[in-house]
């Protein structure tokens, strides 16, 4: 495939905390060789992964958030352009059936979306067969990539692309501005991103993204062809301590995904926003300790994470305990350029991050 279809498809997905593409490039092609396999038990919008199968190698992936997951695992093996657009039409029309009253929705949701609109997504929301069906699938990943963003640029009322807003503020923030939400035609809107999108070639590569908890699925004796054969590099980011809740930060395209219609913090251990250090803890030394047996004896590992003082030591902790026999060295990632949040008016000074790299010794 040639680099800018790579990098076409790469960017599906408004999710932040990611890699960025040629970090991911630069790894795989300095640490595998073509045919080895990757794995990533935190694989987020799966740019690893997708690096990893782009260059002839076989990515495995992981992951809690299913709006992750949905991203990741389209990215690979998207349908063709034909199936997704049929399949776009006749949620069109099953939308003309559908009644917003009966939905019963708070406030926010007339605020964000045009009536027609929001029946298109009402609908989608109903029929669509998201965890089953690979046309299902491809279809919701557009959606859920347009659902929010710029006003006449997305499907909703002016928002972040990266985050949800918290509902009351939002309708506040519209309201003082007399922002209605735009009035338009959501399959033409999204026939024209579709269209766009597979203009340079749909992707068809190697790989595999469970959805679910790295926890359980990697240290559970249940039979699983995406491990039978041992990996060659663990190379991941795990969520970092006390930053973020991506289940929280991404309600609305979850409640695409048939959650609730409010933004709540979700009852998983792993799903909260990590307050407790040492839940922290057990969850990196399960994952990597789960990760260890399933890696083979020269295998190499690279993580990167956050600069800051207990998400740091807490990540070499686990790593030299998965991993007693390898060699271990830092390199700092200093933030060079303004961070998403930093736009919105975070002015906290941040450290940057840290790669963690460990090879046989
Ligand atoms: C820092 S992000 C990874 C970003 C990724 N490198 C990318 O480029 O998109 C961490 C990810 O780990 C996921 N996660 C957290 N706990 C998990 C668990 N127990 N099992 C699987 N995934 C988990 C989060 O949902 C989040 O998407």
């Amino acid at each position: 495939m040639i680099q800018e279809e790579i990098a076409r498809w790469a960017a599906v997905g408004p999710y932040y905390a990611m890699f960025p593409m040629d970090f991911a490039f630069e790894v795989i092609e300095k640490y595998t060789q073509p045919g080895d396999r990757i794995l990533d038990p935190f694989v987020g919008r799966g740019s690893s992964i997708y690096a990893a199968a782009a260059k002839e190698r076989t990515g495995c992936g992981i992951e809690i958030n299913p709006v992750g997951w949905v991203y990741s695992s389209v990215k690979l093996r998207p349908v063709t352009q034909g199936r997704v657009l049929k399949r776009l039409r006749e949620i069109g029309y099953a939308a003309k059936r559908i009644d917003i009253g009966r939905a019963n929705l708070p406030t926010f949701f007339e605020w964000a979306y045009a009536p027609d609109v929001l029946r298109f997504l009402l609908a989608s929301r109903d029929i669509l067969r998201w965890r089953d069906s690979k046309v299902d699938r491809t279809l919701m990943a557009f959606i859920l990539i347009h659902l929010h963003g710029k006003r006449l640029g997305s499907l909703s009322n002016q928002m972040r692309d990266s985050k949800s807003m918290a509902p009351d503020y939002a309708v506040r923030w519209w309201r003082k501005r007399e922002m209605r939400p735009p009035d338009i035609d959501p399959v033409a809107f999204l026939e024209q991103r579709i269209e766009r999108r597979y203009k340079k070639g749909t992707p068809d590569l190697e790989g595999e993204v469970l959805l679910g908890d790295s926890v359980q699925l990697l240290n559970s004796n249940r039979r699983r062809r995406a491990f039978t054969l041992p990996f060659d590099l663990l190379f991941t980011s795990p969520p970092y301590y006390g930053v973020t809740n991506y289940h929280y930060d991404q309600w609305l395209r979850l409640w695409m995904l048939g959650h609730g219609p409010t933004p709540r913090w979700r009852g998983g251990r792993w799903q909260r926003k990590f307050q407790s250090r040492s839940d922290y803890l057990e969850l990196l030394a399960d994952v990597f300790g789960g990760a260890a047996p399933r890696m083979r004896d020269n295998a190499i590992v690279i993580v990167r994470t956050d600069a800051r003082e207990f998400t740091h030591s807490a990540t070499v902790k686990a790593l030299w305990t998965a991993f007693p026999n390898k060699n271990l060295r830092e390199e700092p990632r200093p933030l060079k350029r303004k961070t998403q949040t930093a736009l919105y008016g975070d002015t906290s000074k941040k450290p940057g991050e840290v790669d963690i790299i460990m090879t046989p010794r």
